[in-house]
């Protein structure tokens, strides 16, 4: 029997109307759906809250209020792969009464690229509570194809992508990307503070339909809110594809203003790093003969850096901590991170950098020992202040945070969140690894500049189950990357780097590892391979040109887990570069060069694949050329397996 109608569905279209969000209370039940040109994307899906301590709000609702309104502005990102955003939305406002007269609000806004609702909670903020589900639901039109990495595992973030049917989905984390006929739609959320991570689990019985799982506190509470609580945005993003998915802007429009006002000090940069030594076997954090930063290797690498322009050179393993026998594992080191190591110089090596004008980006790994790391954050980062140090990569290597909580519950969201506070405070910027998923806080506190949360470069260097898959990489522009900028470490030269690590490999030739600087967006890049292995290459000089800050970029063409192409023009000069790469099949796309001036040349320098190559055997071959092109230019592009291209447009005149 079909259900009884609706008293009432309050329909939102989104601004160009493509989009169509409806809200309802239905029979009691404060329900959504939405639509996509015309067609049912999500159907009728529940809303509501069940608490530890109170009765739930989830039904025998009767709406109060509802109110709509407009928003139509343009904002400036202070760095960022887009200079200017417009945000443009229908909003929905409506007020709902519980039986017993408690209050609940959420509030719609739909845009072109999708939609977000949140909830305000009722009370007032000395009225505490916990929450014990949240019960958003998602009851998907259709079993789309699915692009998802599961929920509460060991290495948390760091797993590669899996594809299969929404069927097949049992708990997964977001981004969760789903395609069908004429439509990508991606499940995140935007604004993640005081509240835990969202994860999406298959309600029982059901092939379609994803409810909120928060990510719990050890002791299962999900939530520990007060009244009036805000949380963060359930966020939908629609496009009619992948590519197009890519160049959405609405988790950022979703965030709040700039708090931190004028942040230069927030520089975007690229950077080297004594790091990927550590990862091959060839260096060590801990102190001993390998030992990776020391003073010498620290001046050696600022010498590189200033030689070739580089901004930034990080020093990691530069503390004391890290000799207890397998420091990453939970609870084995105490990171101290304010004592050097003893032949580590912090004096000498912050003035060496200083008069050679280059930055040194810290590091403060933690071991996931946040409670330690909160007492000592105060003094760790007046001491980088001491030396001038404007940015810090952190990390927080382990499986529980203090050997208890989930790296995405509200205890992971909230000490992060005084992290990124206290580092603002004192005009430091920071990049964490294991951090919490990034839901565009940048927006707000635009000192988190980068994050991991992803597996990145470092598998391929040294993990024990020998690295990413070849369409990893053609897969993160489509998922993890709608999230925002990921500290990825491209730049890989050299492909023998066996002697420790006798099974890994970069899956990847040479021109690809060029294009990931363009398709993996971030303000801060790091060319994550030794010195030594740059100098003499020409292919370093992409490297050089590639800028970190852009004011447009788009995702031109792109297939999930099969190949993508993205340009981006410089936000300091009128040139363009382009990122392309596939997985492990050889292709030939055509890329028009319409996104050019038109009317204007330029002087195109195309790093292709070269005769022969391909990631298994012949990674190194790349093809070095120089052609005048123009808006009217279509370019042929060969992408041998797992390889790439790399093209910098320099604008002529
Ligand atoms: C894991 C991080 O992802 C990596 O970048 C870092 O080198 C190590 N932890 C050590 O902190
Ligand atoms: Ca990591």
């Amino acid at each position: 029997m079909a259900p009884a109608a609706a008293q009432e569905w309050h329909d939102v279209p989104s601004p160009d109307g493509r989009l169509k969000v409806e809200f309802a209370v239905d029979q009691g039940e404060a329900v959504y759906r939405a639509s996509f040109r015309g067609k049912p994307i999500i159907d009728r899906s529940m809303m509501g809250f069940r608490f530890k301590d109170a009765t739930p709000l989830e039904g025998g609702f009767t709406l109060q209020a509802a109110n709509r309104s407009e928003r139509d502005t343009v904002w400036e990102q202070p760095w960022g792969e887009q200079r200017l955003i417009r945000e443009q939305s229908n909003d929905l406002a409506v007020t709902l009464a519980a039986a017993d007269g408690r209050q609940l609000k959420i509030e719609f806004r739909v845009f072109d690229d999708g939609f977000g609702f949140r909830y305000i909670l009722p009370g007032t903020p000395d009225k505490r509570f916990v929450i014990s589900d949240e019960l958003t639901q998602f009851a998907f039109a259709q079993n789309y194809r699915a692009w998802w990495i599961p929920a509460y595992r060991e290495k948390f973030s760091e797993y590669e992508y899996a594809r299969s049917a929404l069927s097949a989905v049992s708990v997964v984390q977001t981004p969760f990307t789903l395609e069908g006929e004429g439509v990508a739609l991606a499940i995140h959320e935007a604004a993640l503070v005081d509240y835990a991570s969202m994860n999406l689990r298959m309600i029982a019985d059901n092939t379609r339909t994803l409810q909120a799982d928060l990510s719990p506190w050890s002791n299962g509470d999900r939530v520990r809110g007060r009244g009036g609580l805000k949380t963060p945005w359930r966020a939908v993003l629609v496009a009619d594809d992948a590519a197009q998915l890519a160049n959405s802007t609405l988790i950022l429009n979703l965030n709040e203003p700039n708090r931190l006002g004028e942040v230069s000090w927030a520089k975007p940069m690229k950077y080297i790093g004594i790091f990927w030594g550590m990862h091959i076997g060839r260096f060590t954090w801990e102190p001993g003969p390998d030992h990776g930063a020391t003073t010498t290797r620290a001046k050696e690498y600022i010498d590189f850096a200033a030689a070739n322009g580089i901004e930034g050179v990080l020093i990691e393993g530069w503390n004391k901590g890290w000799d207890a026998p397998q420091w990453w594992l939970n609870g084995h080191s105490r990171f101290i991170q304010t004592e050097t190591a003893d032949d580590f110089d912090m004096d000498a090596v912050a003035a060496y950098a200083r008069e050679r004008g280059v930055t040194i980006v810290g590091h403060h790994e933690t071991g996931a020992q946040v409670r330690d790391y909160l007492t000592q954050l105060d003094p760790a980062l007046a001491f980088y202040n001491r030396y001038g140090v404007s940015a810090i990569k952190l990390g927080y290597v382990g499986t529980r945070l203090d050997m208890t909580e989930w790296p995405d519950g509200q205890y992971a969201v909230e000490s992060f969140q005084q992290v990124v506070e206290a580092a603002a405070s004192r005009r430091i910027a920071i990049f964490p690894h294991e951090p919490v998923k990034d839901t565009g806080l940048r927006r707000t506190w635009p000192n988190v500049m980068s994050r991991e949360g992803a597996r990145g470069q470092e598998y391929n260097g040294g993990s024990p189950d020998t690295g990413n898959s070849p369409d990893h990489v053609a897969i993160l522009p489509f998922t993890r990357m709608l999230s925002g900028p990921l500290d990825y470490t491209p730049g890989v030269f050299d492909f023998d780097y066996h002697s420790k690590r006798p099974f890994n490999r970069v899956p990847s030739t040479l021109a690809q590892q060029l294009a990931l600087f363009v398709v993996l967006y971030s303000p801060v890049q790091m060319a994550v391979d030794l010195p030594e292995n740059y100098v003499g290459n020409p292919a370093f000089a992409f490297i050089c040109a590639v800028p970190t800050d852009w004011d447009r970029s788009v995702t031109l063409q792109g297939a999930i887990g099969e190949y993508v192409v993205t340009a981006r023009k410089d936000r300091h000069s009128d040139d363009w570069f382009v990122g392309a790469l596939t997985n492990e099949k050889e292709r030939n796309l055509t890329l028009p060069l319409t996104f050019l001036e038109p009317g204007r040349r330029y002087e195109a320098l195309i790093y292709a694949d070269g005769e022969g190559a391909d990631w298994k055997s012949a990674p190194e071959r790349i093809a070095i050329s120089k052609r005048i092109v123009t808006s009217t230019t279509v370019l042929d592009l060969a992408l041998a397996s797992g390889g790439g291209q790399a093209i910098q447009l320099r604008a002529v005149r």
